[in-house]
């Protein structure tokens, strides 16, 4: 008799990549006020402070801060004088009509030409054409394209470029510059779209980047009493890149991702996941420097052993700091999810360790969503 081997959790990468990109370059955020924003960000997540542009460098209307942990980096733009140019006052309405929130995931590619005119070909929608920005370290071409809502993908080529960062960034070296918290890289990045678009941006994503189908997760598979919603997760080529896209799904009172598109005004990025190598040591530094993370009842860790077997990590350990644990015929995961990091309920964190697991953690959807619907009720929003 043969085995046949264990079938993996999520579909199998195809073989050829039609539009190669090889990773996340950059996230940024439009924010009402960047060097707050970045404090938080170092002090509370432990990102370094290491470049900068605005008006000491000679762009006048508005203020770049650039993070970087690990191989993530942020970009921090916020406008200072709305009245001078296009670009400050598309910062400001931005900020004025969602709040702060991500403007772009930057993907990293070797060609943005003919990334960009691909991407079009296919049927994106352009932001702008490439541009070539130079300076003493060479050159980058960024075009873009855009997503849901006002989000956009910036197609970033830095193969001709030895600098920091992009040129007019100049190096930051704070004397405030707190130990990282271990964070590594970006997991995945989940948009939050309307009622009936799911299927509109998949489609985009495999249609536009060759992107894949990975996972599937309708109402059945995590809905709770109240905060349904459906999910399918798009891959690119090499799974690089991880794209979740949520939809609403009816249930009885209002879903979380209606709470998100109500208060962001529209669709947008609702969470990203940052990897780590070691969740205790992570989640445990960012819970002293003040992020708050949503917490489950210690029943769920009265089924945990039961339910995923043995794991490396000590249970009471695990209970104490509120780390999920799920299994996939590939390994387990563990992970955590943040409070929204603003006033508004959008934005917030995933804080994600995977041992050899390649899924999402459904597992744990119905404990998380019920601890999610108890705060959006502590919010008069369910
Ligand atoms: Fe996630």
């Amino acid at each position: 008799m043969t085995l046949s081997p264990p079938q993996s959790a999520v579909a199998p990468a195809t073989a050829t990549d039609t539009f190669p990109i090889n990773g996340t370059d950059y996230i940024e955020f439009w924010v009402g006020n960047a060097r707050q924003a970045g404090l938080y960000y170092r002090a509370a997540f432990g990102f370094s402070l290491v470049g900068y542009r605005g008006p000491e460098t000679g762009v006048r209307d508005r203020a770049s801060y650039l993070l970087q942990q690990g191989k993530i980096r942020f970009v921090l733009t916020t406008a200072i004088r709305p009245d001078l140019s296009d670009e400050a006052r598309a910062v400001a309405d931005h900020v004025y009509a969602h709040g702060d929130g991500v403007r772009d995931l930057a993907l990293w590619v070797d060609d943005a030409r003919q990334a960009f005119e691909r991407a079009v070909a296919r049927g994106a929608e352009p932001v702008h054409p490439p541009r070539v920005q130079r300076d003493a370290d060479g050159e980058v071409v960024i075009a873009a394209i855009r997503t849901y809502g006002t989000t956009i993908h910036s197609l970033v080529e830095r193969r001709n470029y030895r600098g920091l960062f992009l040129p007019g960034f100049r190096p930051a070296a704070p004397h405030y510059q707190p130990e990282d918290v271990g964070l590594k890289y970006v997991d995945h990045c989940v948009g939050n779209v309307e009622l009936g678009r799911m299927d509109t941006w998949v489609d985009y994503y495999a249609r536009v980047m060759g992107f894949r189908n990975l996972l599937t997760f309708d109402d059945k598979d995590i809905s709770t009493e109240y905060s349904s919603l459906m999910s399918k997760v798009m891959a690119n080529g090499n799974d690089r890149i991880k794209f979740p896209i949520n939809e609403p799904a009816a249930g009885k009172k209002k879903s979380q991702i209606d709470e998100y598109l109500e208060f962001y005004g529209g669709p947008g990025v609702q969470h990203m996941a940052l990897a780590t190598d070691d969740i205790i040591r992570t989640v445990t530094t960012l819970r002293d420097r003040g992020v708050e993370f949503l917490s489950v009842p210690t029943s769920y860790y009265d089924e945990l052993q039961t339910r995923v077997g043995k794991i490396d990590e000590p249970l009471d350990v695990l209970a104490s700091l509120g780390i999920l644990v799920d299994r996939d015929p590939d390994g387990y995961l563990l992970q955590i999810f943040s409070k929204p990091v603003q006033d508004r309920p959008t934005v917030f964190y995933e804080i994600i360790q995977r041992k050899g697991a390649k899924s999402f953690g459904k597992g744990n959807f119905r404990a998380l969503f019920e601890a999610i619907e108890r705060e959006q009720a502590a919010r008069g929003n369910l």
